[in-house]
């Protein structure tokens, strides 16, 4: 969009302004301000090339703000500070589309593929026929109105005919430009449709966050893509991670005339100029082929790497790509006939429910576990569904022994689609969620509110057990080897009965157990000395406060130089912690003026275990110390292990490249990451045994 020339001076004219902010608190330097902002999200969010550092941006944005506080007479629509949502969504207004949103109709094999190119052919009178391929993106359909280069409407798909009004929340998404510069084609109005996506990463931060607060995570990306969009907050779609992938032209008013056709005349060119004028398109994706065997070659190719795209796809969409010859061709009022959709084949399967198990968390949470007849779905054999909460079943209408319809999406955890009532012969039993812990038997409860049944009991066994194999887990203190069967056996023979235990435990009747050879207990008890010297907020992690997840914890950590600390620290001054909320608070103030709690810290700080926030005393001294590292190409090592090692030096592992990477370390056959950071200059780059130097001075 921005060419090498243009970027360079909107840089230097960026640079200028912020040597010296208070000349341009003027009318004049709104204008250039605007643009160098969209020239700065443009390449963050849809070249994934920052040029500005977080600072710089941040202070162009409030230099541009200051300018409209005092002359809000220039504000206008375009404005990266319109971004900034003023208020919660009442409710959302039904709009009509411009054209009706029509759906795509369905194909499955080779077979289908050849029948429709052979109608195609009848249809257009055409010997050949050239055809662009790209993903079908599995997320939410949106339909965006430009008028004069402005966005001035994002709606929902709806029934096709009208939808809803969303255009505050499309302005939240970053890679939705509020003005593109459609006059250069001489286009008055435009309607582009498009589909709403959040990244698998993002989906997957997304779902363990709600795991921590005990809220039922979201089945798959466009669940929670085309949620995100009917939120009332514009403000928490913003935090969502949502990404619009633009891929067709629904309808085009020009300046000119009547009867104006645009400049571009194929599918192909409407995606490079939609790209040129800023948007997200599929055209990395795309491939004109003109010829149905290469279309159907590249639908292999593609469901064959569908796990290794960053979205979910669930199939691909294929265009007749002359305007001219579509318009032959035609369409129904449920589909047109030039496109059709090639679907991969589905991760679903049914399966039988057997039983429902309940399993207690070391919060005391019960969660009901769906065993199920065993079914192999995309590569895995799953038997067993966590379906997190009572009101899942109920939702659900599922009993016991109902025919189930199961769902594997890529990495996502499986889940239960529906149960079929239709089916059930009579035999079914409804289910009955427990009154009564199923380990201790104390009566469950449930606040008002909430969704989850809970023990309260907080010596249930089954907790202390969960707390025990939690303190001890991978991202806690990580002590290898005492898992979740050891954990269990210890219990059982009495040599654990809380996490303090774990520091004194009988080796030497533990060397008497079966199984249990000589080598892994000295294993054992050298990972539990090592656990000792764990960083603070592994420690605070694996307390298992309630609503503490890890990022809590490093949050927490940083607010104090000693765990004890947290015992004089006001629900007030909890709050001030970042992430931290009321909730979060009262939950980690219960738990610190707990007698039990402050028992238990005394009884680790006797054993040695490290309390202490050493990373504030030590501020600075690693050479690692809050540096940001990303591995990209195949290593030597492990990249768990590399990782692991930049962790225990208090460095950081970012996902991609942007300017707030420090280290970009390289194996064999690294592409696009390494190209990307070859263009910012602040970015070192590594190989394997120089990062190996590195870390060996750092530690
Ligand atoms: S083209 C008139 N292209 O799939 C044709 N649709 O199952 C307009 N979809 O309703 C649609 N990726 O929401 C098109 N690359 C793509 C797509 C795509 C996903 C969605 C779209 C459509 C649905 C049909």
């Amino acid at each position: 969009m921005y060419s090498t020339d243009e970027s360079r001076i909107l840089v230097s004219q960026a640079k200028k302004i912020l040597e010296n902010p208070s000349l341009h608190i003027n009318k004049e330097s709104a204008s250039p301000l605007k643009e160098i902002i969209q020239f700065a999200d443009w390449s963050y969010y849809v070249q994934d090339n920052p040029i500005l550092a977080d600072q710089e941006y941040d202070a162009l944005f409030s230099i541009l703000k200051k300018i409209e506080t005092q002359f809000p007479e220039i504000i206008t629509k375009d404005s990266p500070t319109q971004r900034i949502a003023k208020g919660l969504t009442k409710s959302f207004q039904v709009v009509h589309h411009l054209v009706p949103m029509l759906s795509l109709e369905n194909s499955y094999n080779a077979d289908d593929l050849y029948e429709w190119d052979r109608k195609c052919k009848e249809l257009s009178g055409e010997a050949l026929i050239q055809y662009c391929i790209e993903p079908k993106y599995d997320g939410a359909g949106i339909s965006l109105i430009y008028e004069n280069d402005i966005l001035q409407r994002g709606a929902t798909r709806g029934d096709g005919i009208q939808g809803d009004d969303i255009t505050p929340n499309t302005m939240q998404i970053r890679s939705i430009p509020l003005k593109a510069l459609f006059a250069k084609y001489q286009i008055k109005q435009i309607e582009i449709r498009g589909e709403i996506m959040m990244t698998k990463k993002s989906f997957a931060e997304y779902n363990q966050k709600l795991i921590s607060e005990n809220i039922p995570p979201l089945a798959n990306p466009r669940n929670a893509a085309s949620g995100s969009l009917r939120l009332k907050d514009p403000n928490e779609v913003a935090k969502r991670g949502l990404d619009a992938f633009l891929y067709h032209v629904s309808y085009i008013q020009s300046n000119e005339n009547e009867n104006f056709r645009p400049e571009f005349s194929t599918h192909y060119d409407s995606l490079k100029a939609l790209s040129t004028l800023g948007f997200k398109t599929p055209i990395e994706n795309a491939h004109v082929c003109n010829h149905i065997e290469d279309v159907i070659r590249i639908c292999n190719e593609y469901e064959n790497k569908r796990d290794s795209m960053p979205y979910e796809i669930d199939g691909m969409v294929i265009k007749v790509n002359a305007y001219s010859v579509q318009d032959k061709i035609g369409q129904t009022s449920h589909h047109p006939r030039w496109a059709m959709a090639y679907k991969f084949k589905a991760r679903q399967a049914s399966s039988q429910l057997l039983a429902i198990e309940y399993q207690v968390g070391r919060t005391g949470s019960i969660t009901p576990v769906a065993k199920i007849q065993p079914v192999y779905i995309g590569g895995v054999t799953v038997s067993s569904i966590s379906l997190f909460n009572e009101d899942v079943i109920k939702e659900k209408n599922l009993m016991l022994g109902d025919t189930i319809l199961v769902e594997r999406a890529g990495d996502v955890i499986p889940y239960i689609v529906k149960s079929f009532p239709e089916l059930r012969t009579g035999n079914e039993q409804e289910i009955i969620f427990p009154k009564q812990c199923p380990v201790c038997s104390q009566t469950l409860t449930k606040p008002v509110g909430e969704a989850v049944w809970r023990c309260t009991h907080v010596n249930c066994e089954a907790q202390i057990i969960e707390r025990i194999i939690h303190f001890a887990s991978k991202d806690a203190m990580d002590i290898r080897g005492l898992g979740d069967a050891l954990v269990r056996r210890f219990y059982e023979y009495g040599f654990l009965k809380n996490i303090q235990n774990i520091y004194n435990l009988p080796f030497q009747q533990i060397q008497q157990l079966d199984g249990l050879g000589e080598k892994s207990i000295y294993n054992l008890q050298e990972a539990i000395e090592k656990s000792k010297t764990q960083a603070l907020h592994r420690v605070i992690f694996g307390l298992g406060i309630r609503y503490v997840g890890e990022t809590t914890a490093k949050a927490m950590t940083r607010s104090v130089t000693h765990i004890k600390d947290f015992y004089s620290k006001t629900i007030e001054e909890l709050k001030s912690i970042e992430d931290v909320g009321e909730k979060v608070a009262a939950s980690i103030f219960d738990f610190f003026s707990h007698p039990d709690t402050k028992y238990l810290i005394d009884e680790l700080e006797k054993s040695g275990v490290n309390l202490q926030n050493e990373k504030i005393e030590n501020e600075g001294t690693h050479a690692l110390f809050e540096k940001t590292f990303l591995f990209t190409g195949t290593m030597q090592m492990k990249r768990s292990e590399a990782e692991a090692i930049v962790e225990s030096l208090d460095g950081k592992i970012l996902s991609g490249v942007s300017t707030k990477l420090n280290y970009l370390i390289v194996g064999e056959n690294a592409g696009s990451k390494l190209e990307k950071a070859k263009k910012i200059s602040s970015i070192i780059i590594l190989n394997e045994n120089d990062f190996l130097e590195l870390v060996k001075f750092a530690k």
